[in-house]
């Protein structure tokens, strides 16, 4: 702390210091881009509920298994959506450099949209907030507790989000509630833009990092995939009852995440592939054993031999496909405007070829 305006001070007079590459330039002008992004598309959270209820004459859902399934999934998203909005706060307080700090900020104001729209939603199913499961609480506490900000930036934009966005779009597909299904497009949107920090800033953070620092940064990796299983595995009853397959879910976020991960880790020369990710390939073996096909179902030997041959074999593909589809979603924005959806990646638009 400083005394009298001397020594030491939170004023970071040094946020401009950073020497950048071109590419780390070009990343910093795709996270500036993520603010002004954020403030074009932000959408009134108040209207667009009330919009699509009279669009759909109210909520309704019949069945009240799948009515009472829904609340326990998307009281997750609830406290997922307040974890969203503290980290993402703690984020902008804590990111120096000035366009990540930025791109931050923009996300807790749309993690606080996110927050009040689903209390609301929410409460005209009457849901009553209460405290979550074991393992969705661990994992958003990992994030938020977590001091190390590499370990924050994967945790919270490259692995919840992904999470989340595969629950948005998965609900969203399968129908089950018309204003729930319209509101998720609004949701993807914003999340897909917040996936957008991690990817961009994660490599600058990481380039500092030595072997057994990377490592260590993995294991926590690792640690927050155990519990999304655990979460998975609670709530797989439910999905059932919404009529999904929590085995497509659960390959549904891992491609997201190979995704988001591959193209953070390949800014700085490593290849999510290459490197066997020790985390995204655990995750599948660990699959395979607490998801397994109705072939290994009755079979531990076969289950561990499937576990086996995913953690050591594997060599697949991952395509920005499984992430654009959250990016052309027509919304209306709060300056009255119809959005269309991004078409060009977020930088095309402002980022001079020289660049390239
Ligand atoms: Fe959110
Ligand atoms: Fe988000």
């Amino acid at each position: 702390m400083g005394i009298a305006g001397y020594g030491k001070t939170e004023i970071r007079y040094d946020m401009f210091d950073m020497m950048r590459s071109a590419e780390e330039a070009k990343r910093f002008v795709k996270c500036e881009r993520i603010y002004h992004r954020g403030q074009e598309l932000a959408w009134d959270g108040k209207a667009i509920l009330t919009m699509l209820e009279e669009k759909h004459g109210g909520i309704h859902i019949e069945d009240e298994a799948k009515k009472e399934a829904l609340k326990r999934v998307f009281a997750i998203i609830l406290w997922g959506e307040l974890a969203a909005w503290k980290i993402s706060a703690q984020l902008a307080d804590r990111l120096v450099p000035l366009e990540a700090k930025m791109a931050a900020t923009s996300q807790a104001h749309d993690e606080a949209r996110h927050f009040y729209v689903m209390y609301d939603y929410l409460t005209k199913l009457d849901y009553v907030p209460e405290r979550l499961d074991r393992a969705p609480q661990a994992l958003l506490d990992l994030v938020l507790d977590t001091d190390e900000l590499p370990y924050k930036i994967l945790g919270m934009q490259l692995m919840i989000e992904t999470i989340a966005l595969t629950v948005f779009q998965t609900v969203r597909e399968l129908g089950i509630e018309p204003v729930l299904c319209e509101l998720m497009r609004y949701f993807e949107r914003d999340e897909a833009r917040h996936v957008g920090l991690g990817m961009q800033y994660l490599p600058t953070l990481m380039k500092k990092m030595n072997r057994r620092q990377v490592g260590a940064l993995i294991t926590f990796q690792a640690r927050i995939m155990m519990w999304a299983l655990w979460e998975l595995k609670v709530l797989a009853p439910d999905f059932e009852t919404l009529g999904l397959d929590p085995r497509e879910v659960l390959e549904r976020g891992r491609k997201k995440q190979l995704y988001a991960l591959g193209e953070a880790f390949e800014a700085i020369g490593l290849s999510v592939q290459d490197s066997r990710n020790v985390a995204a390939d655990g995750l599948v073996a660990v699959a395979e054993v607490l998801f397994p096909t109705e072939e290994n179902r009755h079979s531990l030997r076969k289950r561990l031999a499937a576990a086996y041959s995913s953690y050591f074999g594997g060599d697949e593909e991952y395509d920005a496909e499984d992430f654009d589809v959250h990016r052309r979603h027509t919304i209306e924005t709060a300056r009255g405007a119809t959005d269309t959806g991004e078409t060009d990646d977020l930088d095309t638009a402002v980022v001079p070829s020289a660049a390239e």
